[in-house]
């Protein structure tokens, strides 16, 4: 069965407190980045695949797509992508991501943040995105880092004196499910290589237009943990076309 961890009351209050929640896109240290990679939105169909929030849907609108559906598995997080958003365009669907079946070239451009760690087939998911994107559309991803996600509890390890020592890498060749902590809370998701990640795409009808292991951004390096976030890849960032 899918978890639905956003839905949890706990966990949701403590994903309502993060940065990324309070401040929208700009508090999120990966932005600048992925906006740098994101397609002209102009006259665009856009789909957003575990769009929580809803941020990607409303900064599509805002920079000119023609209509925006964002599915997200979690009713708490639509409902204050709801409440957020002032657009008509959009339509928010409660689905799991695995669930999504449009028809055949109903969208120009299909973004995910952060949330395809979570679905367990990647592979059917990305022929379904093939399908469903037109001709020459683009796909763009963010997913926590396989480095990051391959021993699984996603903690430092500490000395005695409660110092960092490392991050833990290990079984990254053994794919599958892992139970992490986030938020101080248990939460699954997926860990894949790199290889799947990339290959898969290539081996469906994808080119790939740009791979970006994003690092903290200079000006939020005062911000408390930032720096550590130099000693691992936490997350990767995928920007590919439909060719075929
Ligand atoms: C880390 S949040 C990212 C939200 C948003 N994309 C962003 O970047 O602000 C992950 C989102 O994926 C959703 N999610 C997790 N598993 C899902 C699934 N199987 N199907 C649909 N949504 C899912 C969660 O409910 C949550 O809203």
């Amino acid at each position: 069965m899918k978890e639905n961890k956003y839905d949890d009351n706990t966990f949701f209050q403590k994903y309502s407190q993060m940065s990324r929640s309070q401040k929208g896109l700009q508090g999120a240290g990966e932005w600048e980045t992925l906006r740098r990679l994101l397609p002209d939105f102009k006259g665009k169909r856009v789909l957003d695949l575990g769009c929580g929030y809803g941020w990607h849907c409303i900064y599509a609108m805002e920079n000119g797509a023609s209509s925006a559906v964002g599915v997200d598995i979690s009713r708490k997080m639509l409902e204050t992508a709801k409440e957020k958003t002032y657009f008509p365009e959009i339509e928010y669907i409660c689905r799991p991501i695995e669930e999504v079946d449009f028809p055949e070239e109903s969208f120009d451009i299909i973004l995910s943040s952060l949330a395809l760690h979570y679905v367990v087939d990647y592979e059917n998911l990305i022929k379904k995105i093939y399908k469903m994107l037109k001709h020459g559309g683009n796909l763009v991803f963010t997913v926590e880092h396989p480095v990051f996600t391959a021993y699984g509890t996603q903690e430092w390890h500490y000395n005695e004196n409660g110092e960092i020592l490392h991050f833990p890498v290990d079984n990254y060749y053994y794919e599958g499910k892992r139970t992490a902590v986030f938020l101080g809370e248990k939460v699954i998701k997926y860990h894949r290589t790199l290889t799947t990640y990339l290959n898969t795409l290539l081996m469906n009808g994808f080119t790939i237009k740009n791979i970006v292991e994003p690092q903290p951004p200079q000006d939020m390096m005062d911000v408390p943990g930032m720096k550590d976030e130099m000693r691992r890849p936490m997350m990767l960032i995928v920007s590919a076309r439909k060719i075929k």
